[in-house]
């Protein structure tokens, strides 16, 4: 039977709420789950029929799909971070990018707070403790007191600044960004400053050419040894071989991670030790913003269907 309905490729899995309601708009390509081969077979008698693409933040659209599907309309994003899709070619092929601004927020301000309070007073290592019977036969080692300590926050968007209103009711904040903001917590408009001034340095920039690897080696080093960093961004924005390095070499202290460079796997190096905290990917998952993010994702789709102006564009 033919779908007279457009045909949109879906990239990765969604919640069921999200994908019922792609499924109501589209003829629905579960794209992810084909083999390449497959997806060359399909690609072959089906690309005409492709408007649209929904995709993750962490998947985006590879430049190749976009440039296979000669009709694509829409890449809708359920997420903020569009580093995943080259907006230069979007645009030079009319293609239209959304986003789901504003919906993710306040869970990836709350992972950081968590991620800190976790890496610094080690949970995960005290929870293992106690669950494999090590509590009647040992202590566990004393941790870091949070309250106190001092924060510099890297990008202070609307991510940014909500971790920063967090993290003011425990210690001093500082931040870098490519310009300073109206807020009262001081600028440092070099990022290795910014380090060397802070106990935590928290991860919140948008990613692109400019921050790639720009925790570096040296920004770890200006951090020093009694210092964590925490991100929540994109694991581009964090040289994962130069932290590796430096945790090894005892040169910062710990590192709290929830994305990393080449999602979903992990160095070895990062699993292994008990300075690292790891969770992957889940800023922004809970029941909540997941809805919030797909009625975003539904509302430019349907804008897009009824030919009305985006509601969250980026291109
Ligand atoms: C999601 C994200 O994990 O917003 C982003 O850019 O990376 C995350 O919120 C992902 O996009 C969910 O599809």
């Amino acid at each position: 039977m033919t779908d007279s309905r457009p045909t949109a490729l879906q990239l990765c899995p969604f919640s069921p709420y999200l994908e019922a309601g792609l499924a109501d708009r589209f003829d629905l390509v579960r794209w992810f789950e084909l083999t390449d081969a497959d997806q060359r077979t399909w690609l072959s008698g089906g690309a005409g029929s492709v408007r649209a693409v929904a995709t993750g933040g962490h998947i985006g659209c590879p430049s190749p799909l976009m440039e296979a599907l000669p009709n694509l309309w829409i890449v809708a994003i359920n997420g903020v971070g569009f580093d995943k899709v080259d907006l230069d070619l979007a645009k030079k092929r009319g293609v239209r990018v959304t986003t789901t601004p504003g919906a993710l927020t306040d869970d990836v301000a709350d992972l950081a707070v968590g991620l800190i309070i976790s890496l610094l007073r080690a949970i995960p290592a005290a929870d293992a403790h106690v669950r494999r019977g090590a509590w009647p036969s040992a202590e566990r080692p004393l941790g870091r007191k949070v309250t106190g300590q001092r924060f510099g926050i890297v990008g202070l968007g609307h991510i940014g600044s909500a971790i920063a209103v967090r993290l003011a009711a425990f210690g001093p904040v500082a931040y870098t960004a490519t310009s300073p903001k109206a807020v009262d917590y001081p600028f440092h408009a070099d990022v290795h400053a910014l380090a060397e001034m802070s106990d935590v340095l928290v991860v919140a920039c948008a990613a692109n050419a400019a921050t790639r690897h720009l925790i570096n080696a040296q920004v770890l080093e200006r951090l020093g040894p009694e210092s964590y960093v925490v991100n929540v961004a994109r694991g581009s924005v964090l040289d994962e071989v130069a932290l590796i390095a430096a945790l090894e070499e005892g040169r910062i202290a710990g590192a709290a991670l929830d994305v990393f460079e080449d999602e979903p796997n992990v160095p070895e190096a990062l699993r292994a030790s008990d300075r690292v905290v790891v969770t992957p990917h889940i800023a922004s998952a809970t029941v909540q913003t997941r809805v919030a993010m797909a009625d975003r994702v539904l509302a430019n789709l349907d804008a897009f269907l009824a030919g009305t102006p985006l509601p969250s564009a980026v291109a």
